[in-house]
């Protein structure tokens, strides 16, 4: 008898099954003993370049390859020693719960497509109304990431606050804001002067005279002023934006205020979080992503709006295609809220993580990129020859190597062959940034299997390629 196209048999299903659940756990297991920069890049020339084969390989096979040219050639960015960018630690149960989720493909648009797929997302966002402080109205959803949530915030408050011409809008949000908002902005229609970029201080936090003052200035010039971005830690530095102050200028000047929570503001799941970003429960808007500080595996981000009814007004479009879905449905249609109409139930990834852990385990490693990133800055002030420059803010520390007698010219080479001497011994994933022009060494340790010994052990590698380097940047200048 032939089968169906596209079937596996029971049996087939469950070899294939394990050996993908095999591939994983001895992944994660032995990620400790793997370099965070995985086994490099792949090799040229491309392996995948090839045509689809007209009649099917074998499962093993088809591994064999994958073992081979896949898995390897690929950053570990669930490694603990991975610090570079934004890591995602992420969490085993959140990848079985995405197995579940494309498992039995649910809809997770509309209520009658999955209604304990919208009940569950309903329910998880109670969780995050509560832990942003948003009142009861308060309504969101999860998105693929950051950047979707962002965009979805910015269409959010042009449609609360716009009156007229959309030309004469106008967006603020601090140099340090990350490029996701001026892109959201870009999609959105916004030309570029409408998206105001504002000087920052030196703690790299929005400068509120320079804020209030472009504020007034467009006001005086018969523009609208319709939203200020604020940060809950931009990517370089952890800076928190003074959120209750811009809360307050919001509020006295009827501008919508989001928070790009995108990297820090899934911290207020725990009781050191919610402190650092005091203020964060009175903005009208807050984008965060779980894929990051509550350790999911991509993608999953969210946003989160004070009046919910705002962001269904935003969004919600008819289709006489889904009327059933309006007649039948007797609770939300999440596919009305954002972007996407088709969608997962990444809920439930989030939702069984809190199940399976518990929000005390979840806060507890919350805390610990707090500490990991205070303990590297401890570490770092130990050291002659270095400089923090910017302390340990909500997980992130930048520091660099400045050597006495050291040119700025100087020390942003040997920073930057700091990090190449870093990378190529492969233990640490270590990147630079550029931070008040010069070139420093980021890193964000929120991983919550890091070790105190772990981030010791990576500072004083940083060290060694320190004295390396500078040995041999000296030997090199002329005379
Ligand atoms: C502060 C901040 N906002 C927005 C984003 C964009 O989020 P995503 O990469 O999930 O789209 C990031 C990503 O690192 C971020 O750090």
């Amino acid at each position: 008898m032939t089968k169906p196209p596209l079937t596996l048999t029971p049996d087939e299903m469950r070899r294939a099954g394990y050996a993908v659940i095999d591939r994983i756990v001895d992944h994660v297991a032995t990620l400790k003993d793997q370099s965070p920069w995985g086994a490099g890049e792949i090799p040229a020339p491309n392996p995948f370049d090839a045509p689809p084969p007209q009649k099917g390989v074998a499962f093993d096979e088809v591994m064999a390859r994958l073992d081979r040219d896949f898995f390897p050639h690929n950053l570990r960015v669930d490694h603990p020693l991975f610090y570079g960018f934004i890591p995602s630690p992420s969490n085993f149960i959140g990848v079985l719960a995405d197995a579940l989720a494309s498992g039995f493909n649910i809809f997770g648009g509309t209520w009658i497509g999955g209604s304990a797929s919208a009940e569950m997302e309903r329910a998880a966002f109670n969780w995050v109304r509560e832990a942003f402080g948003f009142p009861g109205a308060a309504f969101g959803l999860f998105t693929s990431g950051g950047s979707a949530a962002n965009v979805i915030a910015l269409a959010v408050a042009r449609h609360a606050k716009l009156t007229g011409d959309m030309a004469t809008a106008r967006l603020y949000a601090s140099s340090e804001t990350h490029s996701s908002l001026e892109r959201g902005a870009r999609i959105l229609g916004f030309k570029p002067e409408q998206y105001r970029k504002i000087a920052v201080d030196d703690d790299l936090k929005v400068d509120l005279a320079a804020l209030k003052s472009a504020i007034e200035e467009d006001r005086r010039n018969g523009l609208q002023p319709i939203a200020i971005i604020a940060n809950a830690g931009t990517t370089n530095t952890g800076a928190v934006d003074p959120l209750n102050e811009i809360a307050a200028l919001c509020e006295r000047e009827a501008i919508w205020m989001h928070v790009d929570g995108a990297y820090g503001a899934g911290a207020a799941f725990s009781a050191r979080g919610r402190r650092a970003l005091a203020g964060i429960e009175r903005a009208d808007s807050v984008s965060f992503d779980a894929h990051k500080w509550l350790f999911q595996p991509f993608e999953i981000g969210g946003v989160i709006v004070r009046d919910g009814k705002t962001l269904h007004e935003a969004f919600n479009v008819s289709a006489s295609y889904l009327r059933d879905t309006k007649t039948l449905g007797r609770g939300v249609n999440f596919g009305e809220h954002g972007i996407q109409l088709t969608r997962s139930a990444r809920a439930l990834k989030f939702w069984m993580t809190f199940q399976i852990f518990g929000a005390e385990e979840i806060a507890r490693a919350i805390e610990t990129g707090f500490e990991m990133a205070e303990a590297a800055e401890a570490a770092v002030r130990k050291l002659p020859h270095w400089r923090v420059i910017s302390p340990a803010s909500m997980g992130i520390l930048a520091f660099r190597a400045a050597p006495e007698g050291w040119s700025d010219e100087a020390a942003d080479r040997l920073n930057a062959a700091i990090a190449a001497r870093s990378r190529a011994e492969g233990r640490d994933m270590v990147v630079t940034t550029e931070l008040k022009g010069r070139v420093a060494l980021r890193i964000c340790p929120i991983n919550p299997r890091l070790s105190k010994s772990d981030i010791e052990g990576t500072i004083g590698r940083l060290d060694e390629a320190a004295q390396a380097a500078m040995s041999q940047l000296n030997a090199d200048q002329p005379g």
